[in-house]
C-alpha cells in the first residue's frame, strides 16, 4: 500500500520535474505533497532527497525545492564547434585557409599513432559565431582515415562530415586547455588585440574503434569563450 502511494509520488514529481514546470521553478512543499499523496513528511523528503542526489532539483534552505537546471558539462562531452555554438544558441561559421596533405611529422605522428613520415591532411579554419571569429583550428587527420577529403569542399562540421562520409564517429578525447596570448597574425584573424588572452585547447579525439583519428590545436578568444566543467561534491546524505 505505502510502496504504492510512493510510486504515485515518484511518478508525480518526476512529471513535474521533466514537464510542468521550468528551471528553477518551486516544487510544493513537502506539507503539500505529504497531504496530496497521504504520506508522511518523511516519505516526501527521501523522494526529495533521492531526486537531490541525482541533480534534478536542488534545495534552498527557507525558500524550497526547486527544478535544476539540465547540467552544463560543455568540457567533458566531446563536442564539435558546431555543437558548441548550437547550443549557445549562435549559428557556426567556418573560413577555411589552409586544406593540404602534409608529412605527420613528430608530435602529430605521436599523436595519431604514425610514423613522421605518413601523410595527414592539414585544414586551418577560422571559426565563428554569427559571423564574429571566435576560434583559429589547425586540424590533422590521418590521411589513409579519410581518402579524397581535400576534394571534397566543406564549410560546415568537420565531425558532421567524418561521420557522414567516412562512417567515423569520434566517441572520445583526451583534451588539454591551456592559457595563452594572441601573436599579431593570430590576434588579427581573430579581430582583437595583438597578445590578447586567449585558451589553447589541444585535443586528440578517438573513433568508435579506438583510432586516433584527429589532433588539433584550437585557440579560442579568450573574452568570448568559457569552458564550464561541471563538479559534484560527493553528498553525505546522513543515510549512509
Ligand atoms: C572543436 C575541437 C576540434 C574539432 C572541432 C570540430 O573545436 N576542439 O578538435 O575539430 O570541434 O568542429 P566542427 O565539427 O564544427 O568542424
Amino acid at each position: 500500500m505505502t510502496a504504492t502511494k510512493h510510486e504515485l509520488l515518484r511518478s508525480h514529481l518526476q512529471n513535474l520535474i521533466e514537464r510542468e514546470l521550468a528551471p528553477d521553478e518551486r516544487l510544493p512543499t513537502e506539507r503539500e505533497l505529504a497531504q496530496e499523496f497521504g504520506v508522511s513528511r518523511m516519505t516526501v523528503r527521501q523522494a526529495l532527497e533521492r531526486l537531490e542526489n541525482e541533480r534534478r532539483v536542488y534545495r534552498v534552505r527557507g525558500a524550497g525545492t526547486f527544478v535544476a537546471r539540465p547540467a552544463i558539462t560543455k568540457s567533458i562531452e566531446l563536442t564539435s564547434f558546431s555543437d558548441d555554438m548550437r547550443r549557445r544558441g549562435l549559428t557556426p561559421g567556418s573560413h577555411l585557409r589552409t586544406a593540404e596533405s602534409i608529412p605527420a611529422g613528430a608530435n602529430v605522428g605521436f599523436a595519431l599513432g604514425l610514423s613522421p613520415a605518413d601523410e595527414v591532411v592539414h585544414l586551418e579554419r577560422v571559426r565563428t559565431a554569427d559571423g564574429v571569429p571566435m576560434c583559429i583550428e589547425h586540424t590533422y587527420l590521418s590521411a589513409a582515415l579519410v581518402p579524397k577529403l581535400l576534394d571534397r569542399p566543406f564549410d560546415n562540421s568537420l565531425y558532421d562530415l567524418l561521420r557522414d562520409h567516412y562512417h567515423i564517429r569520434l566517441v572520445r578525447a583526451e583534451q588539454s586547455i591551456r592559457a595563452t596570448v594572441l601573436d599579431e597574425a593570430t590576434a588579427t584573424l581573430l579581430q582583437v588585440p595583438a597578445f590578447s588572452p586567449a585558451l589553447l585547447v589541444e585535443r586528440t579525439a578517438y573513433d568508435q574503434r579506438d583510432r586516433p583519428v584527429e589532433r588539433a590545436m584550437s585557440t579560442y578568444r579568450g573574452d568570448r569563450y568559457a569552458f564550464e566543467i561541471e563538479v559534484v561534491r560527493p553528498t553525505t546524505d546522513g543515510t549512509g
